[in-house]
């Protein structure tokens, strides 16, 4: 038997690869033009990082999480997330005393989850996460980097945003006592996980999904009704400015999150198109967390993109992965074969960003044209023994109808780069 990879750890072939390389980079481009910088951090961390901060009562910590004692017998995690390892490396560094801090990070997460469509045991997740900042104004500004990433990727159609705020403080506690009176006194329709949640963990029942208890959840006490005056504010700034921005929104009063730090503001963006696995992009404040954790008391806020989610629904509306070359080389003759790297490389100075592939182990023109086809290229440049005689190279276009043209090497790298902006223009 040949060894299979880990169930719901997906091998990334080149073409899925790519259009998950056009996402990140598209996500890295928009977030840093708000002024978001990078940061790099382990995969793994030290177990109790992730149960103090997501929370001993949840899914994640519950059952998801990949530890194992290290040779030292150290409990070690691989991360499930990675909101808790920003905290640890803001506090670690002390970069919140500097001032706000707008950070962004992209790279695998590890849940040990039951593998099914857009749900993976090993996934990748674009991650912003602002230090410092009270809101709302950040809380709308990372709603906006999410909105202008949609329009760039052309999936603006396919997501919907839903908001909710947790509240705060004694509001959120009379909240708490309430729902637990009330599902005390449903205990009846109550399934197994909400039964045990009863006592610990009480808001994660709200958005259980289990049909049978739906009516009851419906009538259940909901957190907007007992939002103290600031949250209420912020969460009436947030929306207006949203308003403002054009940026279309519902209230989801059952939205909590399956993480325990947030605080007040938390969001989803979530689609119809990919079956259960409908959340995209999701996240909020935590405004406690930092001081929990250890650190001087510091509001944050972010969210985290699920990669191959967004890649999905990037691909149902036609994005493709690139070609591999736009410009392919074809030289027939040990003459030809010679000059094609020297001149190959004098494209590459002259035409940087140009894909150009140069053929490698010979072969007749026709079956180095045929690799040129299936290369993606615009065009084939072709270089026999005449045209090394002529210092020329015959231009053939692959993708439309067009006689091929000899043209001077020297004249090559101007007309090439005129050919593949026209051609680029017409796409
Ligand atoms: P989360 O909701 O657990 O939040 O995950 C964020 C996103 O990651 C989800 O919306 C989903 O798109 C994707 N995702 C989660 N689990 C999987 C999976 N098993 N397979 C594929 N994709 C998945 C967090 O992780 C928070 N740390 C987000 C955050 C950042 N909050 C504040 N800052």
């Amino acid at each position: 038997m040949t060894i299979q990879a880990i169930r719901g750890m997906p091998d990334l072939l080149p073409d899925a690869c790519n259009i998950q390389s056009q996402l990140i980079r598209a996500a890295a481009d928009v977030v840093e033009s708000y002024g978001f910088r990078e940061i790099r951090l382990p995969l793994m961390e030290k177990t109790e990082l992730f149960a103090r901060s997501i929370g001993e009562v949840t899914d994640i910590v519950e059952k998801e999480m990949y530890s194992f004692d290290d040779r030292n017998g150290e409990s070690m995690t691989l991360r499930p997330e990675a909101t808790a390892g920003v905290v640890r490396a803001v506090i670690q560094h002390s970069l919140a005393h500097a001032g706000p801090q707008k950070l962004w990070l992209a790279g695998p997460m590890f849940r040990y989850e039951r593998p099914q469509k857009g749900r993976y045991r090993q996934f990748d997740q674009f991650n912003v996460e602002a230090f410092g900042l009270a809101g709302p104004d950040i809380d709308v500004e990372l709603i906006a980097i999410s909105a202008r990433l949609w329009q760039r990727l052309g999936v603006t159609d396919s997501l919907t945003l839903e908001l909710n705020s947790l509240g705060d403080g004694a509001g959120r506690q009379r909240h708490r006592d309430a729902l637990v009176d009330y599902l005390r006194a449903h205990a009846d329709v109550l399934d197994a996980d909400a039964t045990r949640r009863l006592e610990s963990n009480p808001l994660r029942v709200l958005d259980s999904k289990t049909p049978a208890m739906q009516p009851m959840l419906a009538a259940a006490p909901q957190l907007p009704d007992y939002w103290d005056d600031e949250s209420r504010q912020h969460f009436e700034t947030l929306t207006q400015r949203l308003d403002a921005l054009g940026i279309a929104w519902t209230l989801n009063p059952r939205l909590v999150r399956g993480l325990d730090y947030y605080s007040r503001t938390v969001f989803e963006w979530t689609t119809t198109e990919l079956g259960a696995q409908n959340a995209v992009c999701s996240g909020g404040r935590y405004d406690r967390l930092v001081e929990q954790l250890g650190g001087k008391p510091t509001p944050a806020v972010g969210f985290a993109i699920g990669v191959a989610r967004l890649a999905a629904l990037m691909e149902a509306r036609g994005v493709t992965a690139q070609p591999v070359a736009d410009v392919y080389l074809a030289a027939l003759g040990e003459a030809a074969e010679a000059e094609a790297v020297v001149l190959a490389e004098r494209l590459r100075d002259a035409l940087p960003g140009v894909k150009l592939v140069v053929n490698a182990g010979g072969g007749s023109f026709k079956s180095q044209l045929k690799r040129a086809d299936r290369s993606g290229a615009q065009y084939a440049l072709i270089l026999g023994e005449s045209e090394v005689e002529s210092a020329t190279v015959q231009v053939k276009p692959l993708r439309v109808r067009d006689d091929q043209q000899a043209v001077a090497q020297a004249a090559l790298a101007g007309t090439l780069r005129e050919r593949l902006q026209a051609s680029e223009a017409a796409a």
